[in-house]
């Protein structure tokens, strides 16, 4: 039997975050600059290491990885990837793999997604409004993602949309996405905007929608019922009475979850992130790649990695400021 990763505030880590690429075919304007500059992809992990990596963690109880980037999707061969974790589901030491996808190539990948043994998927859409998705997105086309969410429907997956809650961009469609991911059974999961990446021109106190008004807003139309938590995660679920939905609300400015976190991040160059908002990061590369033959010193750096786990981020806009910022993107450790 092996020791579970436990971290110094005693939070057992049962889940990984796996960033396998810092690309992406979109741009939102909260996430990254028009001019984005990517990693050379002789850089990243090979998916042989990032196999590797992964199948460690498993082997030190990690039970839920979650695949991001970027957009994982467009990582040349990630059905190579997922097909070679799906052993990890069959041997019963994983008990789920997942993604989180901005859409864009679910049509093509919702059939290999499925048949690798993924059952859910998270999609972060911000607005339902074509013209407001090209803005914010950049260039993004709404259709190509709405098939994608049909797509994955169409193999029976589970789907969630993130939203992030801007103020003065989807305030207006709280309602009509409700209603529109009430009629499709989706469930919907709005996040507070967070102060991370090169924020640039972008306005983040003005942006800021606080969920504390979303849900009160929610609650003028929609009899609301607080959930228990469920995923171990930071979103805080509530059913709508009226529609039997889902809705949830992640909040790291006006709720600190950090309390009950379980999770940590991986990078596509093999970097570990302990906390989103932190910059302390342990290099798991080296070990890795020195140790071709033995996974004994990646395990140990793993496991010493942990014990660094701080407590919280420092995220915090309630001085009328941005603190706490982090000026790494959101796509170099997942989101
Ligand atoms: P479930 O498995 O559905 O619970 O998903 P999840 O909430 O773990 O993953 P998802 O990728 O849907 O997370 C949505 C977003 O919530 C992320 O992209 C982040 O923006 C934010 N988020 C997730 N985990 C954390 C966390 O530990 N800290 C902070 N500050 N934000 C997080
Ligand atoms: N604040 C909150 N959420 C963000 N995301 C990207 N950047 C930010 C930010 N600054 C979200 C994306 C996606 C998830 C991976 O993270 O919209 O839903
Ligand atoms: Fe965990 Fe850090 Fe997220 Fe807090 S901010 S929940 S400590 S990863």
């Amino acid at each position: 039997p092996i020791t579970p990763l436990v971290d110094p505030f005693l939070r057992p880590i049962s889940y990984l975050r796996v960033s396998v690429t810092d690309r992406c075919d979109f741009r939102c304007v909260y996430c990254m600059s028009e001019n984005m500059s990517f990693l050379p992809k002789k850089e990243l992990l090979t998916l042989e290491e990032l196999d590797r990596l992964c199948s460690a963690f498993v082997g030190l109880g990690v039970e839920k990885l979650r695949i991001t980037g970027g957009e994982p999707l467009v990582r040349r061969d990630i059905m190579t990837f997922f097909g070679a974790m799906t052993r990890h589901l069959d041997s019963g030491a994983l008990k789920e793999l997942t993604l989180t996808t901005n859409g864009s190539q679910l049509e093509r990948f919702a059939q290999p997604l499925w048949d690798a043994g993924v059952r859910r998927v998270n999609i972060s859409l911000d607005t339902l409004d074509e013209q407001k998705f090209a803005d914010i997105t950049r260039w993004g086309r709404l259709p190509q993602v709405l098939r994608g969410i049909d797509a994955a429907q169409a193999v029976g997956m589970r789907v969630k949309l993130n939203a992030v809650a801007l103020k003065g961009f989807n305030e207006d469609e709280l309602f009509s996405m409700t209603e529109w991911c009430a009629k499709r059974g989706i469930d919907l999961t709005w996040i507070e905007v967070m102060p991370m990446g090169d924020i640039g021109n972008e306005d983040r106190l003005g942006q800021y929608w606080k969920l504390s008004d979303v849900r009160a807003k929610l609650a003028e139309q929609y009899t609301l019922t607080d959930l228990p938590e469920s995923t171990g995660g930071p979103a805080r679920y509530v059913r709508l009475e009226e529609t039997g939905q889902k809705i949830g609300f992640i909040t790291p400015l006006t709720h600190n979850f950090c309390e009950s976190c379980n999770r940590v991040r991986l990078t596509c160059t093999g970097e570990l992130f302990m906390c989103l908002g932190q910059e302390d990061n342990a290099d798991l590369r080296a070990p890795l790649r020195n140790h071709p033959g033995t996974d004994a010193p990646l395990e140990e750096a793993i496991r010493a990695a942990i014990l660094r786990k701080p407590k919280g981020h420092d995220f915090d806009y309630s001085r009328q400021s941005v603190d706490g910022r982090v000026s790494r993107h959101m796509s170099h450790t997942g989101g």
